[in-house]
């Protein structure tokens, strides 16, 4: 069994590329992020908690969290290995993997500056059912406002409000931005774990071939 975890700042793209690698590799898509907004749709005691920390930036709390991630492994399409999207986000939920023995052999980080990310969040267009990310400009739906697969209407996050997009950038660099050097310290003790870098400003062709040569020769 293997996992891989795709670490980078709000917008760099980990959804974007993780939707490739499941396609590529069929490796199931564990994004905390999607399981959140699911619960919120579903009206859920979790998701109404959760609606109201996702809607200021704010980390839904480790507990929360772990639990949702440690139910989506018991599936069996699990067995062989999963993608973390957006998962760990802070140095509790990374202990929480290596106490509950969660195998991971990679661990990507996209890079990019915030420029970047403050564009591709004003641009971004999800539909909510399936999680699927369009972009207005750089990956447009076929039809303006609509779902490739579906044909229902896209809608823009809640969350991807310019003043909320600082505050998760913010949280990303106090709470999440520390996984980085917790995970290149243990990529350099332990044998069976890599730590790379892809730059994630790149065309998504490019990221997405990038990270796909890594599982290739990580996983
Ligand atoms: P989550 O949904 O995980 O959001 P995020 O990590 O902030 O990341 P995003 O989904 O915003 O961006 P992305 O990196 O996936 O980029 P995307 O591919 O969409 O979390 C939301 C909230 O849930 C959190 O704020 C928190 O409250 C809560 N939460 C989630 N997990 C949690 C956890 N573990 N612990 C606690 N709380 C948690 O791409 C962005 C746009 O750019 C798209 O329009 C895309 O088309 C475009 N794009 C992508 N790549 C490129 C490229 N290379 N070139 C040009 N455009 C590109």
């Amino acid at each position: 069994m293997s996992g891989m975890i795709l670490l980078g700042p709000p917008g760099a793209g980990k959804g974007t590329i993780a939707a490739y690698i499941q396609r590529e590799r069929d490796l199931p898509v564990v994004s905390t992020g999607h399981l959140l907004r699911q619960a919120i749709a579903a009206g859920t005691p979790l998701g109404l908690a959760a609606k109201t920390l996702m809607d200021q930036g704010q980390l839904v709390s480790d507990e929360v969290v772990v639990g949702l991630v440690r139910d989506f492994l018991t599936q069996p399409v699990c067995r062989h290995g999963y993608l973390f999207d957006g998962f760990p986000r802070t140095v509790v939920q990374a202990e929480a993997i290596l106490s509950e023995r969660i195998a991971i052999r990679l661990v990507c980080c996209l890079t990019v500056s915030e420029e970047v990310i403050v564009a591709r969040m004003s641009g971004r267009r999800v539909h909510p059912a399936s999680g699927r990310v369009y972009h207005i400009d750089n990956a447009p739906p076929k039809r303006e406002g609509l779902d490739d697969e579906t044909g229902e209407p896209l809608a823009t996050r809640a969350d991807d409000q310019p003043e909320v997009v600082l505050d998760r950038l913010r949280v990303y660099h106090q709470q999440t931005k520390p996984l980085i050097d917790f995970y290149r310290t243990r990529a350099a003790l332990e044998p069976d774990l890599a730590f790379v870098e892809v730059d994630a400003s790149q065309p998504v062709a490019q990221v997405q071939s990038e990270v796909l040569r890594m599982v290739a020769s990580e996983m």
